[in-house]
């Protein structure tokens, strides 16, 4: 299959690339913004393969989606690309007004024109994949209350507000005008190469370096977690086998406390080194209780069982092996992110598809 990844240069999606080079036959054009989020870094990988593509382009730019979508002819569309962090959505709304709805309403259209063109034996085959996050469900406060595929929408924050419309355009695209869509919405995820203004990146980094462990409010908040090779696994089942029209919710099963979580990085971390940074004995003293996030959601926890029994999908880390993997990640990582921090990373030059597919 030939399948493009909007948003291939971030968190989840460079995931979903790096596994469809390594394990599988289909080939892979990336389209990314390269926004502060995405990182070619995260792409190194796999980036010299010759069934790997990558366009420095926005979803935003319809014609020039339509122009890679003409060169590459996809069979699958998976997108990622969006603006993803709540704490930004809230302190300048804009960009994910334009990324995330505007966004997704001008890759539709460039991807209905691209499928209306399409001879009827690859429209048979074609889908669009939209992937989207348990945010838009707004939150649940009763502990055995659980977001399912029928749960209604209720977003809290600009961020899930965004993301809840693209979902609604991308349903209404697939009733007016029968595109072929399917729809998936995930819990939290953590894993390598995660930014870190992330909960988990962002605690282990600063526990690195001495630095305070903001925790917002008391930490009470729930969030279920989902190692993120696992969500990928399931992004590529549900974009490959998924029932045209249907929504699936993928989730961990892994319901945690914020404070509880960095506690938990702060015992692997005790425990890995002996030498803590200056004045502490524990890393859990670098805690530090800061003003609660406006409008933040109190628990968040994903009804699985529609992927399970359909797809047969199935987390494969619990969060002990997954935080663990992800702090080990880090610690052998340093290169990558010290180039986040530091900016450099924003400087890697993109090979733009043209060139790339001269090459093959
Ligand atoms: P990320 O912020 O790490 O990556 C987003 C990527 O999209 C970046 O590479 C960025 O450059 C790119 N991008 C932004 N605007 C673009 C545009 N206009 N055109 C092309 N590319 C653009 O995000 P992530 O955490 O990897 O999330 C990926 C997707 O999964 C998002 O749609 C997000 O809403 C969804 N999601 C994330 C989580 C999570 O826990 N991180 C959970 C559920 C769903
Ligand atoms: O639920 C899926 C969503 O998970 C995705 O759609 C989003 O793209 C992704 O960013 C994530 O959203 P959250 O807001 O839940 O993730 P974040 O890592 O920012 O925060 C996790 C929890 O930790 C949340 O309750 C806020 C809290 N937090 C976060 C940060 C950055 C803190 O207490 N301190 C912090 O410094």
């Amino acid at each position: 299959m030939r399948i493009a990844v909007t948003g291939g240069a971030g968190f989840i999606g460079s995931e979903v690339v790096r596994q469809i080079i390594e394990q599988t036959e289909h080939q892979v054009l990336v389209i990314d913004a390269l926004s502060y989020a995405g990182n070619l870094q995260s792409l190194k990988p796999v980036s010299s393969h010759p069934r790997y593509r990558f366009s420095h382009s926005s979803v935003c730019d319809r014609q020039v989606i339509s122009q890679l979508f003409t060169e590459f002819q996809p069979q699958i569309v998976m997108h990622l690309a969006a603006e993803s962090h709540v704490d930004r959505s809230i302190s300048g709304p804009d960009n994910f007004i334009e990324a995330n709805i505007i966004g997704t309403f001008q890759l539709l259209e460039a991807t209905r024109d691209y499928y209306q063109q399409l001879p009827s034996t690859e429209q048979a085959l074609f889908r669009f994949h939209h992937i989207s996050t348990d945010e838009v469900f707004g939150d649940l406060a009763e502990t055995n209350d659980f977001f399912t595929e029928q749960t209604p929408y209720a977003p809290s924050s600009p961020y899930s507000a965004s993301k809840a419309a693209s979902d609604h355009l991308v349903r209404a695209w697939h009733r007016t005008y029968q595109l072929p869509i399917v729809v998936t919405n995930c819990s939290n995820n953590y894993g390598p190469y995660q930014f870190p203004e992330k909960l988990i990146p962002l605690v282990i980094l600063n526990a690195l370096q001495g630095k305070p462990l903001p925790i917002y409010g008391k930490g009470e908040q729930i969030r279920d977690w989902l190692y993120v090779a696992d969500h990928a696994r399931a992004l590529l089942r549900v974009a490959l086998e998924g029932e045209i029209g249907e929504t699936y919710n993928i989730g961990g099963h892994n319901e945690k406390r914020n404070i509880d979580v960095v506690n938990t990085i702060c015992q692997i971390l005790d425990e890995r080194f002996s030498e803590k940074p200056q004045g502490i004995t524990s890393y859990s003293q670098l805690i530090q209780f800061v003003a609660d996030r406006p409008g933040h959601d109190k628990r968040y926890a994903i009804d699985a069982s529609k992927i399970a029994q359909q797809l047969d999908w199935q987390p494969l880390e619990t969060f002990e092996s997954g935080l663990r993997k992800t702090v080990e990640w880090y610690l052998d990582n340093q290169r990558w992110w010290q180039a986040v921090l530091d900016g450099s990373y924003a400087t890697v030059e993109p090979i733009s598809y043209q060139q790339e597919g001269d090459k093959s």
